[in-house]
């Protein structure tokens, strides 16, 4: 034992028991350096793994897409690019206030020229094409209807800033608004001709007949004032762009009513009340939120004088915050003066970005869960609160054209028609007047 193989002089020869001392020596040193690596060199690699999973993926710093269609050309065009003035500007101003979230804005838009069959074709081009992660959209309530069921099964939310026809929002989930519905805006002015200086106890009604928002209109006021104890004694019906009134309107002169309540947009409007003066007739016209364009005035001169409208907000609405909009929208487009389509617009993109940031994603269903929390948020048509049918509840004005002015008359919470039979336990909120103090606006 011990001696030395003389073939392999360079190889040492262990005995048994040297080479199991052999073997476990390496044992005993791997054990030692396990030990090391357990002790030192993983917490190092599990702190360098936290780090990296502190800081995270590099931010997201794409741009956020988001669609805008409306009727930027044809008989309302005044709707559409009102209503992209002001969703632009609201977009400008998150984006030179750095983003959301450090990601800018980039608004997609589309002309929808007022057809509902073509409003529905470009929200398919938006949503699928383009890829947008919500829609600002659309205008009238009959594209809107059109539109809607594409973006509902595309999981894109949209939001209107205007369509008040209560069955835009029924459409699905997705589909939300920024302003009041025509059940109250009916109301609105139901109660107004029957209450107010004007002390109607009848009145006529002329619909378009192809219309949602016309129709409908038509048959919300009609409830209201029958409940208030007017009476509706005619009803006469048109198709957009008609240029022939006479015969409805001496049907209606005929019937002798104290108001005539014309639901229409204004194109239709200037046509009827031009046509309605030269024949005579003098009553006071009555309307909705589809007179609203600064148009409107160069289309009907001074036959609309003394008419009254509902409408989502006044742009002489002493309000700092409405004031700061009028005046950074004016700047912005040619001391245009915004008309509640550009309001709500500019109300409907803000109340978005806030859902995003609350959202802190743009993913369809988690947006679509924020936009329905919306509570409270005070825009410039109102404080807005989406109810359970994504339809926001907020308040209404009354507007009296004069001399292409559109005179502030009063402000009408949804409180205050939605339950008559309680006393009005409203107070004025701070951001409208009280009846009677009428300043005043030139639009245009
Ligand atoms: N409310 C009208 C509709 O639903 C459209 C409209 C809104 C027109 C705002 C003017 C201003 O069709």
């Amino acid at each position: 034992m011990g001696s030395k193989s003389p073939l392999l002089p360079f190889y040492p020869v262990y005995t048994r028991d040297q080479l199991n001392q052999k073997r476990r020596k390496p044992r005993l040193i791997s054990k030692i350096v396990l030990l090391i690596l357990a002790g030192v060199v993983l917490p190092i690699l599990a702190v360098s793994c936290t780090r990296q999973q502190q800081a995270g993926p590099p931010p997201d710093r794409s741009t956020i897409k988001i669609g805008y269609f409306g009727d930027l050309s044809g008989p309302t065009f005044n709707f559409g690019q009102s209503a992209r003035n002001g969703a632009l500007l609201a977009a400008e101003e998150i984006n030179q206030a750095g983003g959301i979230n450090g990601r800018q804005i980039d608004i997609v838009i589309e002309d929808d020229e007022g057809s509902p069959e073509r409003a529905a074709t470009v929200v398919n081009k938006l949503t699928r094409q383009d890829k947008v992660i919500a829609l600002i959209a659309g205008g009238a309530s009959g594209s809107s209807l059109a539109a809607g069921p594409n973006a509902q099964s595309a999981k894109v939310p949209m939001i209107s800033p205007s369509s008040t026809n209560p069955a835009v929002t029924q459409i699905g989930d997705y589909i939300f608004r920024a302003c009041f519905i025509d059940p109250f805006q009916g109301e609105v002015m139901a109660k107004f001709a029957y209450d107010s200086v004007l002390q109607a106890k009848t009145a006529a009604i002329m619909l378009d007949f192809n219309s949602p928002y016309s129709r409908d209109l038509t048959d919300f006021f009609e409830l209201s004032f029958t409940k208030h104890g007017g009476r509706v004694v005619k009803k006469e019906s048109y198709t957009q762009g008609d240029s022939d009134f006479k015969g409805q309107l001496s049907s209606i002169s005929a019937a002798g009513p104290d108001v005539i309540y014309l639901p229409g947009y204004y194109g239709d409007i200037a046509v009827i009340a031009k046509q309605a003066r030269l024949m005579g007739i003098t009553q006071p016209l009555l309307g909705g939120d589809g007179w609203d364009a600064p148009e409107l005035w160069q289309l009907a001169g001074d036959s609309i004088n003394g008419s009254y409208i509902s409408n989502h907000y006044s742009a002489d609405d002493p309000s700092p915050a409405i004031q700061t909009f009028v005046h950074n929208y004016k700047q912005h487009y040619g001391n245009l003066a915004p008309d509640a389509h550009a309001a709500l617009a500019y109300d409907a993109m803000r109340f978005l970005i806030e859902a995003i940031q609350r959202a802190g994603t743009t993913e369809g269903k988690k947006l679509r869960d924020e936009l329905a929390q919306t509570r409270n948020f005070s825009g410039i048509t109102g404080i807005i609160s989406m109810d359970p049918q994504r339809n926001a509840v907020k308040p209404a004005v009354i507007l009296k054209l004069q001399d292409g002015m559109y005179i502030y008359q009063e402000t009408i919470q949804p409180d205050a028609v939605a339950a008559p039979a309680k006393p009005s336990p409203s107070p004025t909120p701070s951001k409208s007047r009280k009846k009677g103090t009428k300043p005043v606006s030139k639009r245009g």
